[in-house]
């Protein structure tokens, strides 16, 4: 089986091709990247004399080299994206380069060469969660920013390539992931690493955002299951079923660190922040029957210690990253 991953060298995508390979080591995996913020290939230097690997640094945009390389491999998976919302906050536009256009030029590929396509979306497309409400894939999809009305477009146009062309595809709404490699500028990573420099902890408005979290080898070991498994033209919700608000996710790094709880520091509220996250995944638990094996707990205690023990890996980025600017003092308007 031969594999194109564009978006490899992120956080989810480098940790989808070394988990896939480690499980599938006669396969051939082909990591398309243009290396922009949030990508590493420090992520994947365990690889670097794999003969099943090969890394190109392009664009998903750039139409040909999607097409030639699509024409040789069984499944397209995309990470690629533009991944934070405070950057689409702040400048939309290259979310609807990569997000919307990028992966129109996948699908186009998909479609030419009749290739089965792995589209990796976001619970974020439902938008707030009211009450008690958990979303099913066939929720209504009403983003809140321009990061998720721009997934929200690619699912649209995912799905009207399966239902006008026929197209071979599955898309998966996922909720929030942490884990190593995760760049510093995310609410873990970026925890974690303030308050191992004692410094402020941001946390929006009040702190009461409620999201659920997934631990990133779980999200990649459904998609792996999904490649196999899943079925051309549905949505698959993944989610670990951890509720929780930032505050007590703060609060629980604070504590595996030692550190006080009056480095959370209030900040003025993301505009259009979603109060809460909720999605249901049973879909895919009765469908192909993934599950999650990690508990929340667990799976944050292993990450703060990965970001201790892999100070070389974070440091290099937060000075430019996570640190300039604060993002509270990101210009919204
Ligand atoms: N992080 C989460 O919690 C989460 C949750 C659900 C879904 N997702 C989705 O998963 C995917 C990966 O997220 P992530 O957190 O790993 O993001 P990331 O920002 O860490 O990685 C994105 C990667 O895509 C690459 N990329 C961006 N634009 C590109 C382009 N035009 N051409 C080629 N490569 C490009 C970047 O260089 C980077 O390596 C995204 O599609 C995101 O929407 C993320």
């Amino acid at each position: 089986m031969k594999i194109l991953v564009c978006g490899g060298a992120g956080f989810i995508g480098s940790s989808f091709i070394k988990n896939y390979l480690k499980n599938n080591p006669t396969h051939k995996i082909t990591n398309l990247d243009n290396l922009t913020i949030g990508s590493n290939l420090d992520n994947l230097k365990g690889l670097k004399n794999n003969p099943n690997y090969e890394f190109i640094k392009d664009n998903i945009k750039n139409h040909n080299i999607i097409e030639k390389i699509t024409s040789d491999v069984d499944s397209v998976i995309n990470f690629a994206a533009e991944s934070h919302v405070d950057r689409s906050i702040s400048n939309p536009r290259p979310f609807i380069e990569t997000n919307v256009l990028g992966t129109y030029s996948i699908l186009e590929a998909i479609r030419k060469f009749e290739k089965q396509f792995i589209h990796v979306s976001t619970d974020e497309i439902y938008g707030d969660a009211e009450g008690t409400t958990s979303f099913n894939e066939n929720s209504q999809i009403n983003p809140s920013n321009p990061y998720s009305a721009t997934k929200a477009a690619a699912d649209h146009l995912v799905s009207s390539y399966h239902r006008t062309y026929g197209v071979n595809c599955i898309t998966t709404r996922c909720t929030n992931n942490f884990g190593p490699n995760q760049f510093p500028e995310k609410l873990i990573p970026k925890s974690i690493i303030r308050s191992i420099k004692n410094l402020k902890v941001p946390l929006y408005g009040d702190g009461q955002q409620i999201r659920s979290w997934i631990y990133v080898y779980d999200h990649v070991q459904a998609l792996e299951s999904l490649i196999s498994r899943g079925e051309s033209g549905q949505v698959y919700n993944i989610t670990a079923y951890e509720e929780i608000t930032n505050k007590s996710i703060v609060e629980k790094i604070l504590k595996i660190l030692d550190k006080p709880t009056d480095l959370i520091e209030y900040v003025g509220d993301r505009p259009g922040h979603d109060k809460r996250y909720s999605i249901d995944c049973s879909k895919i638990g009765n469908d192909i029957g993934w599950k999650p094996s990690y508990s929340f707990d667990s799976a944050l205690e292993h990450t703060v210690n990965w970001y201790l023990e892999n100070k070389d890996w974070w440091e290099p980025l937060v000075d430019e990253n996570t640190l300039h600017p604060q993002p509270w003092t990101l210009n919204w308007k």
